[in-house]
């Protein structure tokens, strides 16, 4: 089947973007399917790095059709910005290159707006958003008051549109939250601009993929954040506003199911979250420090949207059962195992324990995960730099049995294993006359 998904199985930030380019090389479409500006993913390729928050990292590699699906929020500010500096940067991003659904929602300033003053009012339980809009701008997608790509085909219709939805978040903004009003005219004026500069890129991209789909072209589907920030699946209420599982790619893209071949769940060696929210296996202190690095290096743990530390700890295989389970993964992809070189020890959340037993499902999702206590397993670290090695065969054994504990505890293949941010820093594990992406 020609349809591929890559998801996070994590709090995002897993290294999604670099298997998505790599997984390019042999895909005729690279589809994001959720979120929206508050993605970041960094595609390193020789002396250029791409850092890419709407627009699907796929596109970096020349032979491809970049698709935004429906389920994608679009604030056409960034987008455009974006589309420039892909293009400074020598790519083509043509509308032959790039399409846009109809149907994918528009974030516009009232939603910037909105979200600062949601985060503030939250005090000490804010959800430390991205402050992207994506919150109010999925808000007003379900409560059916959203703005598409498709009505940025009618001038008037949109000029309409806008103002209206401006002025009720203005009502919100002044009466709820006491900040100031936007000028919905000036918005409105600003987005006819866009719609006209956008326009040659919308169209129905489900049809398109539909198509390619059933004359046997390849397809990869690119998820932004990770299984723990679904709306549904994540830790509630600390989550983003969309599906980034892989029933959310499907339903992004206008898909129905049957084409899938790899479910490609992305983890991290270790965890990391930015905001807030749960997180069991969090480690604070030096070692904290060292994992997560003081910022000198691109790959270092800071934002790529924000550019806020993240929060590190170990790997964590209740969730990643659980993340393997909500998304149908048949195969797991790694990333920064070069990082971990030079620890003594590592550890992996192989259970909970809760009130005396241990536990390796989770009861009620991971929402609240008050009182489980993570279990460790204890592997003994390695200290060779790893990140020139391309074969298995040549890592040391040591890094070859954390990556055989996870398996073992999981279920589930490894089958590449990253040990650097570039292209060619992967190891496939698979023989080369299997190896077709
Ligand atoms: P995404 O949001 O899941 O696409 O991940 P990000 O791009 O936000 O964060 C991953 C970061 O780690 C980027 O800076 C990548 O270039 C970098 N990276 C990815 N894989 C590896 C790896 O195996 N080793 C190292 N050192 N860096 C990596
Ligand atoms: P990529 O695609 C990491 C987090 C935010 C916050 C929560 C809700 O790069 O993996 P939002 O702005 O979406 O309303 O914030 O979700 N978050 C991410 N964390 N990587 C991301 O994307 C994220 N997108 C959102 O930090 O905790
Ligand atoms: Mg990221």
């Amino acid at each position: 089947m020609p349809l591929d998904i890559v998801v996070g199985t994590q709090w995002g930030d897993e290294g999604k973007g670099r298997f998505v380019d790599l997984l390019s090389a042999k895909a005729d479409y690279v589809a994001r399917f959720n979120g929206g500006d508050n993605a970041g993913h960094t595609v390193t390729v020789g002396q250029q790095t791409f850092k890419l928050h709407l627009i699907p990292s796929g596109i970096v590699q020349p032979h491809t059709i970049g698709i935004i699906g429906n389920g994608v929020a679009v604030n056409p500010v960034i987008l455009q910005s974006e589309m420039k500096g892909l293009k400074d940067g020598g790519v083509d991003i043509s509308p032959k290159r790039l399409q846009l659904s109809y149907g994918a929602h528009l974030i516009t300033p009232a939603h910037l707006a909105l979200d600062k003053a949601q985060e503030i009012a939250r005090g000490s339980s804010k959800i430390g958003t991205t402050l992207r809009g994506i919150g109010p701008a999925y808000t007003s997608k379900v409560s059916r008051q959203g703005i598409r790509f498709l009505d940025m085909l009618d001038r008037a219709k949109l000029k309409t549109k806008i103002q209206k939805q401006v002025a009720e978040i203005n009502l919100q903004l002044t009466k709820l939250y006491q900040h100031d009003p936007l000028d919905s005219g000036l918005v409105a004026e600003e987005f006819e601009q866009y719609a006209g500069l956008l326009k040659p890129y919308i169209s129905d991209v489900s049809l398109i993929l539909n198509d390619a789909l059933r004359e046997d072209r390849r397809v990869l589907a690119e998820g932004a954040q990770g299984t723990l920030l679904d709306l549904d699946h994540g830790t509630y209420p600390f989550v983003t506003s969309s599906s980034p599982t892989a029933g959310g790619a499907l339903v992004g893209l206008g898909l129905g199911p049957g084409f899938e071949d790899r479910v490609i769940g992305v983890t991290k060696s270790f965890q990391t979250r930015v905001g807030s929210g749960p997180f069991p296996t969090e480690i604070t202190g030096d070692l904290a420090t060292e994992l997560r690095g003081t910022g000198e290096q691109p790959w270092d743990e800071f934002g790529t949207t924000t550019g806020r530390p993240r929060r590190v700890g170990w790997l964590d295989l209740v969730l990643l059962r659980y993340a393997v389970r909500i998304n149908g993964i048949n195969e797991l992809a790694i990333t920064k195992l070069d990082v971990l070189s030079g620890f003594d020890q590592l550890f992996i959340c192989s259970s909970y324990r809760k009130n005396g037993s241990e536990v390796t499902e989770l009861p009620y999702g991971p929402g609240d995960l008050t009182g489980f206590e993570p279990v460790y397993k204890e592997l003994s670290g390695w200290h060779e730099d790893i990140t020139a090695i391309s074969k298995w065969n040549d890592l040391p054994e040591k890094a070859q049995a954390y990556i055989h504990s996870i398996e073992e505890l999981i279920g589930v293949r490894i089958r590449l294993v990253s040990v650097g941010p570039e292209r060619d820093q992967v190891i496939d594990r698979n023989p080369p006359e299997l190896q077709k992406t």
